[in-house]
């Protein structure tokens, strides 16, 4: 069977450092032979969760009260192996769009907020953070990383880890070969833990 990622791209800068490296790992996935779905989130519309908890009245399907963009997006995690979640750091945590997809699915997919307590629908899935800030990656994306840790033993996801590297500032060039054979070793690492690679 065809294995399955999606990529959620959450950077404004749509040539960004985030993208970059998103860009490297989501060329190795395909040269794998893996089936890869991309959104970029600041190009959609994804309206913030209003907690209304209409999603949880019927625990056999993923649904949503607002009618945007995030349909396309559920549909996609649905029939993904794996998530990847691509974005900055924003003071601290990610960015506006990314929170708004964090929160529709993490009402929409877990059952947990209604009369009693339901499934997590999304159960298994693996999860993955590729990410860039200012901050040297230990004071600028533990938080992130610490919670999306936290969001995933709570929808009980698997959370693979992160790929985070540093941007020393806008007169520098991002990019460099080191990051790129680390973006690499990091797409190489996530296709064997998730068994990706044995296609
Ligand atoms: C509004 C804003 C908030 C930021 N907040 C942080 C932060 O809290 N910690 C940090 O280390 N870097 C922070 N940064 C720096 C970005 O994370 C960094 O420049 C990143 O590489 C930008 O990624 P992009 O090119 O993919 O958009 C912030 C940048 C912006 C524009």
């Amino acid at each position: 069977m065809e294995k399955s990622i999606v990529i959620f791209r959450g950077s404004p800068r749509i040539r960004g450092n985030t993208n970059a490296l998103a860009d490297i790992a989501a060329a190795c996935f395909r040269e794998e032979g893996c089936r890869v779905t991309e959104f970029d989130l600041y190009g959609m519309d994804l309206r913030p969760c209003t907690a209304c908890r209409e999603c949880q009245k019927d625990w056999s399907k993923i649904s949503c009260r607002q009618k945007d963009d995030f349909e396309k997006a559920a549909a996609a995690v649905q029939e993904s192996d794996v998530i990847i979640l691509a974005t900055p750091v924003y003071s601290w945590y990610c960015t506006p769009p990314m929170k708004a997809l964090l929160d529709r699915m993490v009402y929409a997919f877990n059952m947990y907020y209604g009369e009693k307590r339901g499934p997590s629908l999304w159960e298994g899935k693996a999860v993955s953070l590729i990410t860039t800030c200012g901050y040297p990656p230990e004071k600028g994306a533990d938080l992130l990383e610490e919670g999306i840790r936290r969001y995933c033993r709570h929808s009980r996801l698997r959370y693979l880890g992160m790929l985070c590297e540093r941007h020393m500032g806008y007169r520098t060039e991002f990019m460099d070969d080191e990051k790129r054979a680390r973006a690499v070793a990091y797409a190489e690492h996530l296709l064997e833990m998730t068994g990706l690679k044995d296609l």
